[in-house]
């Protein structure tokens, strides 16, 4: 079912709550380290301005567990938008109560208020009715701009809908369920997925939910060697995770009965002691990796074999990078398979927090056809699990 978005519902002058994600790291003195998020929300909240909406923005920010923890206050991102936008922005020191009630019957068209973050309250996780009904009591249109937080039973994002008047998606929103539901639906074959980061419990069932639909599997960073050990490789002291050596080799056998194949890394770049000497590093190829190295990142062969497999690839899909992309030297593998996407021509989608936040400010990432922001929500979608939020909306917008 087709949900309704913002520029297809009238808020002229109307209070609209706009639900973002604006969960962003800060750097150690408190600024915003990385704001893709706020640049993802931005074309809606634009929208709603030059609509001349009363402007009411709603979000997370980390997990205070419903108690007020002035670290994790809004304020930092109050300042970012005001900045951006070049307006003030109201920020209240709380997101319910009289007087964000009064400041929100107070807002002029065009005026932009910024609340306290929502998990200040217990009632936010709980999805409890009073506090929902109570978010609901500012505003007369709701505005999911947070599909990141749909695998989420909270009120913002649940509750809510029960008490506004009316409700619709926002523009990143509509986007992420676009570009996600195209992987899921209208996916052209040869399909490639690539899967790194380091996890392999938590990979493995995301897998699994692509054995039906894939023709090729490329397993890279610290997740392969996983797979690698499963299969009996010397992995030398890169991590490995114990618990999943068995559904590992399960994966495999089931992707061999559907003719799926499944590239593992051939080699990596090993380090011997302390991370942040790259000085240190040296090839070497799975099996005959000395006992004492660590793997960082993915090797020039594999490199160059993942490379030629996706270059023939109509639809690819990655999550997770493929090496420690944190520190510089180690990011290479990630870096040349983003641009290796970038040049195949396919319908790509990048999905994944970490994924995102290696790939995005490189160049060579900019051919991908979609950097998801939906994180755990979206793999969640893409695995066919009922989210919440998305289960209130359609039950809403019915
Ligand atoms: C995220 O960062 O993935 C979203 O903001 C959801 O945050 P949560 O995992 O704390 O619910």
């Amino acid at each position: 079912m087709k949900l309704v978005s913002i520029d297809e519902v009238d808020i002229k002058e109307k209070r609209v709550l706009i639900r973002t994600d604006f969960n962003t790291p800060l750097t150690k003195s408190g600024e915003i380290a990385d704001d893709t998020r706020i640049l993802a929300a931005l074309p809606t909240i634009e929208y709603a301005l030059k609509e001349k909406a009363r402007v009411i923005i709603a979000s997370h920010f980390g997990r205070p567990g419903g108690k007020l923890n002035p670290k994790l206050t809004l304020n930092p991102v109050g300042r970012k938008l005001s900045e951006i936008l070049n307006c003030e922005v109201i920020f209240p020191n709380d997101c319910i109560g009289d007087g964000v009630k009064k400041l929100a019957g107070d807002l002029y068209p065009g005026g932009v208020m910024l609340l306290e973050n929502l998990r200040f309250h217990r009632g936010e996780e709980d999805n409890d009715t009073r506090f929902a009904k109570r978010l609901a009591e500012i505003a007369d249109i709701y505005v999911n701009e947070a599909f990141s937080v749909s695998h989420r039973l909270h009120a913002s994002v649940v509750g809510i809908l029960d008490y506004i008047e009316a409700a619709c998606i926002g523009l990143r929103f509509k986007k992420e369920m676009e570009n996600l539901t195209r992987l899921i639906e209208n996916a052209e074959h040869p399909f490639v997925a690539i899967f790194g980061g380091r996890s392999a419990s938590e990979k493995i069932p995301i897998m699994e939910s692509f054995l039906d639909r894939v023709d090729t599997m490329l397993i890279g960073g610290v997740v392969s060697n996983t797979f690698l050990k499963a299969l009996g490789k010397e992995v030398g002291r890169s991590v490995v995770d114990q618990i999943a050596l068995y559904s590992a080799a399960k994966l495999i056998s089931s992707a061999s009965v559907r003719d799926i194949r499944v590239v593992l890394s051939e080699d990596a770049v090993l380090i011997r002691g302390d991370l942040s000497n790259y000085s240190n590093s040296f090839i070497g190829s799975y099996g005959e990796f000395p006992k004492d190295a660590t793997s960082v990142d993915i090797g020039p062969k594999t490199m160059s074999d993942f490379a030629l497999r996706i270059s023939k690839a109509k639809t690819i899909f990655w999550n997770g990078p493929l090496g420690v992309y944190e520190a510089e030297d180690f990011r290479k593998g990630t870096i040349e398979i983003a641009k290796a996407i970038s040049q195949s021509g396919a319908f790509s989608l990048a999905v994944g927090w970490d994924t995102v936040i290696a790939i995005k400010k490189e160049e060579s990432s900019s051919g991908i056809s979609y950097l998801s922001i939906g994180g755990k929500a979206a793999l969640e979608f893409i695995q066919g699990k009922k989210l919440p939020a998305l289960e209130a909306l359609r039950k809403k917008l019915k």
